[in-house]
């Protein structure tokens, strides 16, 4: 059955990098109350936190030839932006904007910079004017606070989201500044992917047993801006799913239930393993779903230093046996170089030494690459056995 919601989602996403005629299409298809709600809904979820302690109430005006729809955001400092009715709320700042240039920026490239295509305007009415000079506000106040206003719906308004770390902190995951350090790492890895639609899964969304979490997957929902984001866990926490953000249960350590999943939401561009951090469960989990990671993409390991705890089931010496994370790791080094290997002749390569492409490990986290690890360094028959049987030295 298709999700009528993701199907949408869908839909603007790929429209996002369209021509005008097929952002048309949509348009006339889905209609442009409809197409604004959902671009409101996900406006709403990019506003940063609020600057103006004011309330301001900022119209959003979104044209589509001759049609017009406007969304009303309520923006106040320490509280979460929200839509309220046209007819209830005071706007003091009124965005106009197209449907298609609107789209753009939520869901075309976030390397271009976009300005000069929306007009902006401080809007008191004559009445509003002597109800202000009534409530002795001072008008440069209330300017100021109507432009942090307008500045938060239009950060909403983009596809730029600023550095990691400062998402991860924005959302309360432990991914940066709380005991890890990972965040730069994942701009590097990650920075490629960032404009595709992408199908992102993690293992592990935060907050345990009664606490809902999900930090995390809402720091990728914001980073990757057409990106369909898929959390797993052990615990129940489906209250947190949202427009391209679905919290899955299941248990890591069941390799069944993992490739059930995986079958159903499938293939991911990108995986990461936060969960349990158990070694046995990390093996379990890797051999499970790598194989639903598309080529061209990454499986992600933290939190490797469970390799050396024994209560997680690692090694209690300096060295990681093959059973912990970082043994896993260690033989996907040696998949890696296959073709080096003395193997028999016609042995096929298993599933990591045709698809391991790059391995790239940090303190405590590992980004393992899926491609075609093809290329051929010398034919077989050059191996170290053959020049012996040549009398090669
Ligand atoms: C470290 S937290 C995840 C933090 C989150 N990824 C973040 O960065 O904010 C670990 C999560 O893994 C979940 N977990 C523990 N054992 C699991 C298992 N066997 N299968 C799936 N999830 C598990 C826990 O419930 C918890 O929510």
């Amino acid at each position: 059955m298709v999700d009528v919601r993701t199907d949408l989602i869908q839909r603007l996403i790929r429209a996002g990098t369209g021509s005008d005629e097929e952002i048309a299409v949509l348009l006339d298809d889905v209609g442009l109350p409809r197409f604004v709600q959902a671009l409101t809904e996900e406006i709403v979820f990019r506003c940063p936190e609020p600057a103006n302690t004011m309330p301001i109430d900022v119209a959003l005006e979104v044209t589509y030839g001759k049609e017009s729809h406007t969304s009303v955001l309520r923006v106040a400092q320490g509280a979460a932006v929200t839509v309220v009715e046209e007819e209830s709320a005071t706007v003091w700042s009124k965005i106009g904007i197209s449907a298609a240039d609107l789209l753009r920026r939520l869901f075309g490239p976030a390397d271009s910079r976009r300005t000069g295509d929306f007009h902006n305007s401080f809007v008191p009415a004559p009445e509003d004017r002597a109800q202000l000079q009534a409530m002795y506000f001072k008008l440069d106040t209330l300017m100021r606070a109507a432009a942090q206003a307008t500045h938060t719906v239009m950060s909403g308004c983009s596809a730029r989201c600023g550095e990691l770390g400062n998402l991860s902190i924005r959302y309360g995951s432990d991914k940066w500044a709380s005991f890890h350090w990972y965040t730069p790492h994942y701009e590097r890895h990650f920075a490629p992917y960032r404009d595709r639609p992408v199908r992102v899964l993690e293992i592990g969304i935060g907050g345990y047993e009664d606490d809902l979490g999900g930090p995390s997957l809402k720091m990728w929902k914001r980073y990757f801006h057409r990106g369909l984001i898929f959390g797993l866990d052990l615990y129940d926490k489906s209250a947190l799913n949202e427009t391209r953000l679905t919290a899955l249960t299941g248990d890591q350590g069941d390799p069944g239930a993992l490739v059930a999943m995986a079958e159903e939401h499938g293939p991911f561009d990108i995986i990461i393993d936060d969960g349990s951090h158990m070694n046995d469960h990390v093996h379990t989990s890797f051999r499970a779903l790598f194989p639903y990671v598309r080529t061209g993409g990454l499986y992600v390991v933290e939190d490797l230093q469970t390799a050396y705890f024994s209560d997680f089931g690692g090694s209690s010496g300096g060295v990681a046996e093959p059973h912990t994370s970082i043994g896993l790791l260690k033989a996907l080094l040696d998949d890696v170089h296959f073709q080096e290997h003395a193997t028999e002749d016609g042995a096929e390569p298993n599933l990591t030494q045709s698809t391991v492409t790059g391995l790239h490990v940090y303190h405590n986290i590992a980004f393992v690459e899926k491609g075609v690890n093809g290329e051929d360094t010398l034919p077989a028959w050059m191996h170290a056995d053959a020049w012996e049987a040549l009398g090669a030295k």
